[in-house]
């Protein structure tokens, strides 16, 4: 599911650099646009994904697509020094998923491994994650063990438009650092 721009404003970090995972139609990079960020990466393990994206981004050099599984995507990602210089510590959408699974502690661990300064993490779909098999206190430990002093907030999430013009309240879990 996308998310609203003005949930990705309220946490961007002062890099303005958004990561995603699982880019679909490009409905999140462009939210991350609208909300201000300056460089993002997205990654899709689904070739025909990152083909629409490339055409509907094409021309911005801010927009980077991967086209591999996620958590090959981020340790690629963060193994890239260029990439590193640039980011900063980051803002981190995960929302690569199945019908039945999700990568998501996976990716969570790829994070921690990287030892970034510290990131903005948000998470899609908390609503579907027993669903996928993924305990609430298993995640909350895997976000924890990337910085055991991150705020966490609830926000909205939303369908995928036209198809799903729903709103899934306090879907998005957010992992944050107050920064002046
Ligand atoms: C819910 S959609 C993403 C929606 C998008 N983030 C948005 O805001 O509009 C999930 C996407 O994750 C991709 N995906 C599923 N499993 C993946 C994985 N293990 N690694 C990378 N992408 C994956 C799917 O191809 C699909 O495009």
């Amino acid at each position: 599911m996308p998310i609203l721009a003005e949930n990705i404003e309220r946490f961007l970090t002062p890099s303005k650099t958004f990561i995603e995972t699982g880019t679909l139609w490009g409905d999140g990079i462009q939210a991350a646009l609208d909300a201000g960020a300056e460089r993002v990466w997205s990654i899709d393990s689904a070739p025909q994904a990152i083909k629409k994206a490339q055409e509907r981004f094409a021309g911005m050099p801010s927009v980077r697509l991967i086209c591999a599984n996620s958590v090959a995507g981020l340790e690629r990602l963060f193994r890239d020094p260029e990439a590193r210089a640039q980011m900063g510590a980051p803002t981190i959408w995960l929302d690569a998923h199945g019908s039945h699974d999700s990568p998501v502690l996976e990716e969570l661990t790829v994070i921690r491994n990287a030892d970034l300064p510290t990131p903005n993490i948000l998470i899609d779909d908390m609503r579907m994650m027993p669903w996928w098999g993924v305990e609430i206190s298993t995640l909350m430990d895997s976000v924890r063990s990337v910085y055991n002093l991150y705020h966490i907030d609830y926000v909205d999430g939303c369908g995928q438009w036209p198809r799903d013009p729903g709103m899934y309240p306090k879907d998005i879990m957010v992992a944050y650092v107050e920064r002046s």
